[in-house]
């Protein structure tokens, strides 16, 4: 990670979700270096307590990822500050626990606004800036985009979603010079779990069921900061995330059985 944190230092870099978990560990560790970090997300208190640690190049920009005119805000007060945009990472996101059948539709709307519409918005809104700098944009998806899991099946759809905008935004812009990366963490210690949707939209409030080795939300930062700054095209994180996206292409039958022991 060192050499990434040095290469990232010299850029302009904005990370969405940086309030919590793997978000405020990657901007943590870009600011802490003297990094130009824009940090995003409702929470502006808890913004305001990273850049206390993280110092003074960091820029902290309150924002809902779902309404587009904060993103188009982020976007203008970053270039306002630093003058161009290298790298966006779109980073901020939500869940749910509860059953397809008994889940309000409103849950599934705001999964998509947040994970899928937050990420297209920003991605959009930074093109421009981004076609100048030959700069890089990354999606942090999750194993969820890449095969659907019981209890989890809105969360899941916005980001297979965010996959195929990835895939099309691949096609169109790596030949424009802009580079476009997504990341799929597997299980991550953040509170992700306990601030997911339940069926009628309120909040877990508590952890919820995991498998296999939980990674720390400092190892995720900084394989997603390494693969950033080596311009990678896709990584899958974690034993079982990468265990079960590689059984799922070859037997997606057994991989119906895996994941319905694991969170059915
Ligand atoms: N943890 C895992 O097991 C896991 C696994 C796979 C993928 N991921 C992905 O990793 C990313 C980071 O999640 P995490 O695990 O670090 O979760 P987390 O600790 O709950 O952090 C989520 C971040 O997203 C922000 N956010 C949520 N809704 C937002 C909105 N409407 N507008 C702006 N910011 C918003 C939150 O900030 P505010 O509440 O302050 O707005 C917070 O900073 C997510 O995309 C998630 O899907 C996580």
């Amino acid at each position: 990670m060192k050499n990434s944190i040095a290469d990232l230092k010299t850029k302009v870099v904005i990370i969405t979700g940086a309030s919590s978990g793997i978000g405020r560990e990657m901007a943590l560790s870009l600011g802490k270096a003297g990094g130009r970090v824009v940090a995003v997300a409702r929470r502006i208190e808890k913004l305001n307590e990273l850049k206390e640690i993280a110092g003074e190049t960091m820029l902290t920009i309150a924002a809902d990822v779902a309404v587009e005119a904060d993103c188009q805000k982020v976007i203008e007060q970053t270039v306002e500050k630093f003058g161009r945009i290298d790298v966006l990472v779109n980073n901020a996101g939500i869940s749910m626990n509860a059953k397809f059948e008994e889940t309000d539709i409103s849950v599934f709307k705001n999964l998509m606004d947040v994970n899928y519409f937050g990420s297209l918005y920003l991605s959009k809104f930074s093109y421009p800036h981004l076609l100048e700098t030959a700069g890089s944009v990354f999606f942090i998806s999750s194993v969820v985009g890449k095969r659907g899991f019981p209890t989890r099946s809105g969360y899941s759809a916005a980001k297979f979603a965010v996959q195929g905008l990835f895939e099309s935004l691949r096609a169109e812009w790596v030949p424009q010079g802009i580079h476009v990366g997504i990341i799929s963490p597997g299980f991550t210690d953040t509170s992700i779990r306990s601030k997911a949707f339940n069926a009628d939209g309120s909040l877990r409030g508590a952890d919820g069921k995991t498998a296999g080795k939980i990674m720390s939300a400092g190892d995720a930062a900084g394989y997603i900061l390494d693969a950033v700054s080596a311009k990678k095209r896709e990584v899958i994180l974690t034993g079982a995330g990468k265990f079960i996206v590689g059984v799922n292409k070859f037997f997606p039958k057994l991989t119906d059985t895996i994941v319905n022991k694991t969170l059915g």
